[in-house]
């Protein structure tokens, strides 16, 4: 069987935006029928809530959705260069964060922002930290994050 696909998604705390976009993206690639040719993940570059399930109110807005998040938060490691295809990062934060954890220029260019394979959000450059918002946030995050799945399945093909 051919290798596997592999998808890290990456935030700060790992428990809003990557797991969200976790759970969004392995939903998609079940509807579609190849989840079998896909390993996703997440992790963050704040390591304070490793351990943790995602954010109740990230899980709520989700659950709401049809994605039920169980993704257990963990920092991202240098090893995750090697073991992922691709690592897609929310804000720019993340992206400088994750940037100067890469090992070599490879690596590095592993790299995308998540907002770039938004489709009908074409104007959003990042994907808004959601953890001091209100309900709206996580909302926003969502619908975000939907759009941005279905161009990045279609750029993995
Ligand atoms: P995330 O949201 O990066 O989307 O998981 C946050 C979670 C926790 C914190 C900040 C953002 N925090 O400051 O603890």
């Amino acid at each position: 069987m051919a290798n596997k696909y592999k998808l890290l998604f990456v935030c700060l705390g790992n428990i809003c935006r990557s797991p969200a976009a976790e759970g969004v993206m392995q939903a998609l690639v079940e509807k579609r029928g190849v989840a079998e040719q896909f390993e996703i993940d997440s992790a963050g570059t704040y390591s304070g809530h490793a351990g943790d399930l995602p954010d109740p109110r990230m899980r709520s807005a989700a659950s709401r959705r049809g994605y039920n998040l169980v993704h257990r938060a963990r920092p991202i490691r240098v090893e995750d260069f090697d073991r992922f295809d691709r690592i897609i990062v929310m804000d720019d934060y993340n992206y400088e964060a994750v940037h100067r954890l890469a090992p070599n220029r490879a690596a590095a260019m592993k790299i995308d922002r998540m907002t770039d394979f938004c489709r009908s959000h074409s104007d959003a450059h990042y994907v808004p930290d959601p953890y001091y918002e209100g309900h709206e946030g996580f909302e926003i995050v969502l619908d975000l994050l939907e759009d941005a799945c279905e161009g990045l399945f279609e750029d993995c093909k």
